[in-house]
């Protein structure tokens, strides 16, 4: 079924709010129908209810697809994560700053060319769909073609998007720096081009304290202020080199965070990934202004960069996304990111619950970015982005999952055992858009 209407049969999972953090959700937190329909229409969600309630009501020779045995979610959403890394994932031996060095920026070279963007872009979102990612927070490099060759596919695919183009101005290889004004100028025309465009929207994104002058942090700030609509994206406190060189190159700034506050880029749509190395004060300070930590675990272990303190960000009130941070980051999927903050959590004595692991990775990330008008529920009016599990695609899965006897246990054994394998298909736009091979 291409743009029509049909109904799927399956067991569906949504959520409607935070379930909290402790074993059982809270009230009216978790929608679960163990026989349910999902009827779309036009790429949106037309009803979701019990399917016998919902049979009488279908529209006579409506399509069925009988999905019974899978269990259907909401896309993940992926709140962080640098496509022009693709390539360079697992790349030995080095923490933040020589890993840029050494690796990161040597790649992000390569996106000068045109044809190369568009052929990443395109591996990118193929590897995206298959495990089940439908929308994305995406760093491109600082050549604006990077972001019009993501932009490009992703329009194509009708998937719901963010990304930019790495604003850098000093301490990156010459053919990565930007003009301090022309890059905030390229960034207006992608602006102009893309944002709003489709499902797409633009994320500001200087790529973080150390590589912009205070002049180009202002300029992005002047951006922002100019279109409350647009996203910001950077990266905070991840790394303790990293963090005494923001206090030398901005003397005059309290701490990391007001160098970012100084220039106007803390708000609601404002992204900041890692916060590991932060206080109490840093954690009010961004609660009061909305705006959201990119929690990255399998990037936080792979660089060594800390263990991130979610409980903490939590009682203070800072919303906290998920995220994958590839490169860096070593797997895509958003069920590895769940078994790797399972881990980073234990390693805290704060073991993340699979409820607040799959909220985080639907409604919760869809809110971390202002998208739950959009995306993050199985819901009337939303649109039709959704992934068909199978929690019993391996030998081993099945095993497990056979002796589950609640819910909560077989999402828990999902979240540490499942992989692209558990991903049977994924709709984007109201259309699959990815099919696990059988065989
Ligand atoms: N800080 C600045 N740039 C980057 C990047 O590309 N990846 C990560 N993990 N941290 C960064
Ligand atoms: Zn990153």
């Amino acid at each position: 079924p291409r743009n029509g209407a049909f109904v799927l049969r399956a067991e569906l999972l949504s959520f409607d709010a935070d379930p909290g953090d402790d074993d059982t959700p809270l009230p009216g937190s978790v929608r679960h129908l163990a026989d349910g329909a999902l009827w779309v229409e036009h790429g949106r969600i037309r009803a979701v209810g019990d399917y016998a309630r919902l049979a009488p009501q279908l529209p006579e020779g409506i399509e069925i697809i009988d999905h019974r045995g899978k269990l259907i979610m909401p896309g993940f959403i992926d709140s962080h994560v640098h496509y022009v890394q693709l390539d360079i994932m697992a790349s030995f031996g080095r923490q933040l700053l020589d890993w840029l060095n050494d690796y990161t920026f040597p790649e992000e070279c390569r996106f000068a060319a045109r044809e190369h963007a568009d052929a990443i872009a395109e591996a990118f979102l193929e590897e995206l769909l298959r495990v089940g990612t439908t929308s994305a927070q995406v760093f491109g490099s600082s050549h604006p073609g990077s972001i019009d060759a993501f932009f490009a596919a992703s329009q194509r695919r009708g998937l719901r998007m963010l990304a930019g183009k790495v604003l850098m101005d000093r301490h990156a290889p010459e053919a990565l720096t930007d003009d301090t004004l022309g890059g905030i100028r390229d960034s207006e025309r992608l602006i102009a081009d893309w944002h709003g465009k489709g499902r797409l929207g633009y994320s500001v994104t200087p790529r973080f304290a150390p590589t912009s002058t205070r002049a180009q942090l202002d300029a992005a700030g002047g951006l922002l202020r100019s279109d409350p609509s647009l996203w910001l994206q950077t990266h905070l406190a991840e790394n303790t080199g990293e963090i005494a060189w923001v206090a030398e190159l901005f003397p005059e700034s309290q701490d990391y965070l007001h160098v970012y506050e100084q220039s106007g880029l803390v708000g609601p749509r404002s992204t900041f990934a890692h916060g590991i190395h932060l206080d109490d004060n840093m954690r009010t300070r961004l609660a009061e202004r909305g705006a959201n930590i990119a929690f990255c675990p399998s990037s936080n272990m792979f660089l060594g960069s800390g263990l991130f303190d979610r409980r903490a960000a939590r009682e203070a009130g800072l919303g906290v996304s998920v995220a994958s941070d590839i490169g860096a980051g070593t797997d895509l999927s958003g069920l590895a990111t769940l078994k790797a903050a399972y881990q980073v959590g234990q390693l805290r004595g704060q073991a993340l619950t699979a409820w607040q692991g799959f909220y985080a990775l639907t409604l919760g990330n869809a809110k971390a970015l202002s998208l739950e008008g959009n995306i993050g529920r199985l819901a009337e009016g939303m649109e039709a982005d959704f992934v068909v599990l199978d929690t019993s695609a391996t030998p081993l899965l099945a095993r497990r999952t056979a002796r589950c006897e609640t819910l909560a246990e077989r999402l828990f054994a999902l979240m540490m055992l499942g992989d692209d394998r558990a991903i049977a298909e994924t709709w984007a736009n109201g259309r699959c858009q990815h099919r696990r091979d059988e065989g």
